[in-house]
């Protein structure tokens, strides 16, 4: 919706903005914009084995959970009313490699859990991510060569990894590695091969963010990350493929291109830094807009929660009604089954 013209209020006394707010009755009914269980994507960490949580120390609350039990967590948030799940795999470090064939394999533990929670949870979509880096050596999201990432060398192997994703059963895809032309090669690699209803949720505009971090632990990809030098960019930084968090033009174009290349939703990354961005997009393009809340904003508020600082509680809610209130149409968030629940009250 374009921004509409403001009215301005009578003067005071007859105007007397607070009397739209002097009753939870009258506030409810002034309110413009509301969250709910409709609004949320529950990213989940998935691991090997079976029976085995793990706490991610950086983000207390999240665990990294075996596909049994994401299976079953995939039952109580469809139970719960959430919508989609999304999937990062935590890969055994033995399994990376520079060309990151593990990405494309069929039996990979981000494919497995997909169809093990096709098979029992018809009712929750799944959502992937595509990008390279829980699979390189590299620990970044393209193929490196000579302290390079190579753009369209990544593409194919994209291409290969979305199949494979598509063939497994997920309903939506995330390209989420920032390189040039991406969308356009998986649109048509999927409509060739009978895959034409799987979405694509483009990450458009995704920004080179601080608050990435406790993600990279939960992915165990760090470490990778912090030994290979790219040429125009500090050591663990990924400056070279996404966005420089000064720009905000560059943002419409990018979402301009990957709507024009097949994307069916864009989104926007992080988030609670980045509401501007938000707001601009979806003005300009009215299409199906998210944001993602990541990790480290995450870490923010339950880390300040724990030491009693904030309310957490509150702090989320509020966080999460800034997202509707910028313009979004859902929120990746890893508070998703804690607000499902205090939604459900
Ligand atoms: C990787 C990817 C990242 C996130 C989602 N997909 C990290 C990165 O780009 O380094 C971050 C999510 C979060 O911080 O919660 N392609």
């Amino acid at each position: 919706m374009p921004a509409r013209p403001v009215f301005t209020p009578a003067a005071f006394p007859a105007g007397r903005l607070r009397r739209t707010r002097r009753t939870a009755q009258i506030r409810a009914l002034a309110r413009e914009n509301s969250l709910s269980v409709n609004d949320l994507i529950w990213p989940v960490f998935v691991v090997e084995g079976s029976n085995r949580r793990e706490p991610v120390a950086s983000m207390p609350g999240v665990e990294r959970l075996s596909i049994d039990l994401i299976t079953k967590a995939s039952k109580d948030a469809a139970a719960r009313g959430i919508p989609a799940i999304c999937l990062f795999p935590y890969t055994d470090p033995a399994l990376k490699t520079a060309a990151c064939e593990e990405a494309w394999s069929a039996d990979n533990l981000s494919n497995r859990a997909i169809r093990a929670i096709k098979d029992s949870v018809p009712d929750i979509a799944i959502m992937t991510d595509i990008a390279l880096d829980p699979y390189n050596l590299h620990g970044h999201d393209g193929i490196v060569e000579d302290g390079c990432i190579l753009n369209d060398e990544t593409i194919d192997a994209l291409v290969k990894m979305a199949l494979a994703q598509a063939e497994a059963g997920a309903d939506i895809l995330g390209p989420s590695d920032m390189m040039d032309g991406r969308i356009g090669a998986i649109r048509s690699a999927l409509e060739q091969q009978g895959h034409k209803d799987v979405a694509i949720l483009s990450y458009a505009a995704k920004y080179a963010s601080a608050f990435y971090g406790p993600f990279r632990d939960a992915v165990g990809a760090t470490q990778a990350l912090q030994t290979s030098a790219i040429a125009g960019a500090a050591k663990g930084d990924k400056s070279t493929y996404q966005m420089d968090p000064a720009n905000s033009d560059e943002a419409l174009r990018l979402v301009a291109r990957d709507l024009s290349e097949g994307a069916d939703m864009v989104m926007v990354k992080p988030g609670m830094p980045y509401l501007d961005i938000c707001r601009r997009v979806k003005d300009t393009f009215g299409v199906p807009t998210y944001a993602y809340q990541v990790s480290g904003e995450y870490a923010m508020i339950t880390g300040a929660a724990e030491r009693g600082w904030i309310d957490g509680e509150k702090a989320m809610m509020e966080s999460l009604i800034a997202f509707k209130r910028a313009g979004c149409n859902g929120i990746l968030t890893y508070f998703a089954p804690r607000v499902a629940d205090l939604l459900q009250g």
